[in-house]
């Protein structure tokens, strides 16, 4: 099962990364689209990560509240990416908003403590 978990944490990184590259390549930039690289980013680290919790929940009792938060946040995003994925541009503010929000997921799992014991 720990080899199970490392490999979707490994998946779900690549994900997030993904859709974090996807972001930042496009910082300077004046038009701001939802590109295939943020979708299937944000597509990879939600699924991973679902499949994450339930990888811990049989390993022991993660922390729910983190979970929660992580949860809601990576929702938040995965919505707003498919729902502005057709768009030729996207306002500057939505852009920062997704950018925020990545940034700030992955705050709340480095910083809070373990999601496991
Ligand atoms: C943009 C979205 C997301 C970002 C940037 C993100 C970021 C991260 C990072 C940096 C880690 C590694 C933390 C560490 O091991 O110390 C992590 C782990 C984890 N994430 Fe996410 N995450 C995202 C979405 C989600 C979602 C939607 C869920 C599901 C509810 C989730 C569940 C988890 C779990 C359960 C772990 C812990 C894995 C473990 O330690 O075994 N994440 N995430």
């Amino acid at each position: 099962m720990e080899t199970l978990r490392l490999v979707l944490l490994f998946v779900h990184v690549l994900g997030f990364a993904a859709l974090l590259g996807g972001l930042l390549v496009q910082v300077r930039e004046d038009t701001k689209v939802v590109n295939p690289v943020m979708r299937d980013g944000i597509g990879t680290a939600f699924l991973a990560g679902l499949l994450l919790v339930g990888v811990l929940e049989s390993l022991g009792s993660p922390d729910h509240a983190k979970i929660g938060v992580k949860f809601a946040i990576g929702l938040v995003i995965l919505v707003l990416v498919m729902a502005n994925m057709r768009k030729p541009s996207i306002p500057q503010g939505l852009y920062f908003g997704l950018l925020v929000l990545t940034i700030a997921n992955i705050a709340v799992a480095v910083f809070w403590s373990p999601v496991h014991a």
